[in-house]
């Protein structure tokens, strides 16, 4: 059908609503309500220096809540006047695709003052002609100061690592772990209630959160990351409902690890039979599989009739496909966009503490080696 309207007619509306900031997404408010209610404790933060992050494994509760406080700094702040990683360089290398991993953390290393080199094609590089990853890490060394790393196999990460000497992030490895996704989807969720941040064993069962996760825990590494950290804020959830139409979902000794950290697992086939007794849903329906990837099929899909939790959030990973529809962007349950936007920040706070610069940033003085300065 050939469009009859001139160009520019409902121009201005458009733009206008394009540009209108959204509550939770661009407001300073509630990073900066985090912010406030979280005491300084830098120790943590220090030892993340020259770290390798591969795992959440990796991580405590309390070193999470810290990089929270920094990546609510950041965000409360407006452009930095003052550029912590001045000098440093990351090299970003996505040899699997990648839109919001791979453009957050370059832009979380300029916002930094940072500069940056990035590999978006493999074949543009050794590999094409036989190199090794650990060689290829060996010349990394002399280039960067820090590396980020997602390739579709769980092995290359700990293949670079081999011959590294600078510190790498995993940014997502084949179906293993992708942990700075799990540690933005924790801010998002302790920027909508920062009294989660504070351990509390007491904590009233009215308090605490039922957690719906959509997706297949034993084939997604964002779902895998993030229950190892949601296991670290079990004083904080009622239940977990794992909601997939399949039954055979976990891996071997994953639940038996996610038990043993204190969460309470139920599991749904259907995501309309438990919907109304979500706090968060957390829905995700793409697990990498090599070069290509499987959709989860079923009863998964949100929309705005889904009859959900007046005050509920909705958290996705990204990127989206049917199971999430765009009638709910404009309705208080995005928080998806909230959590794709504090990424960028979350990652200028773990940035900030690999490239040993938290002694520029931090409120408080911290004791580091003369040659951290
Ligand atoms: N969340 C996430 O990993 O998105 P990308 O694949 O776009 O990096």
């Amino acid at each position: 059908m050939v469009n009859t309207l001139p160009y520019g007619a409902g121009l201005d509306s458009r733009l206008k609503e394009s540009f209108s900031p959204r509550d939770g997404v661009r407001g300073i408010e509630k990073p900066k309500a985090l912010y406030d209610l979280i005491p300084e404790n830098n120790e943590q933060l220090k030892n993340l220096a020259g770290r390798h992050i591969v795992s959440i494994r990796q991580f405590d509760r309390e070193t999470i809540v810290q990089l929270c406080k920094l990546a609510a700094s950041y965000e409360s702040q407006g452009d930095l006047i003052y550029k912590p990683l001045a000098g440093k360089i990351m090299i970003s290398a996505f040899y699997e695709p990648s839109t919001r991993t791979r453009l957050s953390f370059e832009s979380a290393f300029h916002r930094l003052g940072g500069d940056i080199m990035s590999i978006t094609d493999r074949s543009t590089t050794g590999i094409a002609k036989g190199e090794s990853l650990s060689d290829i890490g060996e010349m990394f060394t002399n280039y960067g100061d820090v590396v980020v790393l997602r390739d579709s196999e769980r092995e290359s990460v700990f293949q670079m690592i081999e011959n590294l000497k600078i510190p790498i992030i995993n940014a997502g490895n084949g179906i293993d772990e992708h942990p700075t996704q799990a540690l933005a989807d924790l801010y998002a969720i302790l920027k909508w209630k920062p009294e989660l941040a504070v351990f509390n064993k007491q904590r009233a069962e009215s308090e605490k959160l039922t957690i719906g996760v959509i997706g297949v825990p034993g084939r997604m590494r964002t779902v895998r990351s993030l229950l190892l950290t949601l296991g670290l804020f079990s004083d904080c959830i009622q239940k977990l409902i794992i909601i997939n139409p399949d039954h055979d979902i976990f891996d071997e000794q994953q639940k038996e690890e996610l038990l043993a950290a204190g969460l309470k697992i139920e599991q749904s086939t259907s995501l309309r039979k438990v919907a109304g007794e979500l706090d968060v849903v957390y829905i995700n329906s793409i697990a990498w599989i090599g070069d290509t990837y499987e959709k989860l099929a079923g009863d998964i899909t949100l929309n705005k009739q889904t009859a959900l939790k007046k005050d509920s959030i909705i958290l996705h990973p990204l990127a989206r496909g049917e199971e999430l529809d765009v009638s709910l962007d404009k309705t208080p349950h995005n928080w998806y966009f909230a959590q794709a936007r504090g990424a960028v920040f979350l990652r200028m706070a773990l940035l900030t503490c690999l490239t040993q610069r938290i002694n520029l940033v931090a409120d408080s003085p911290v004791d580091r080696p003369e040659e951290n300065i």
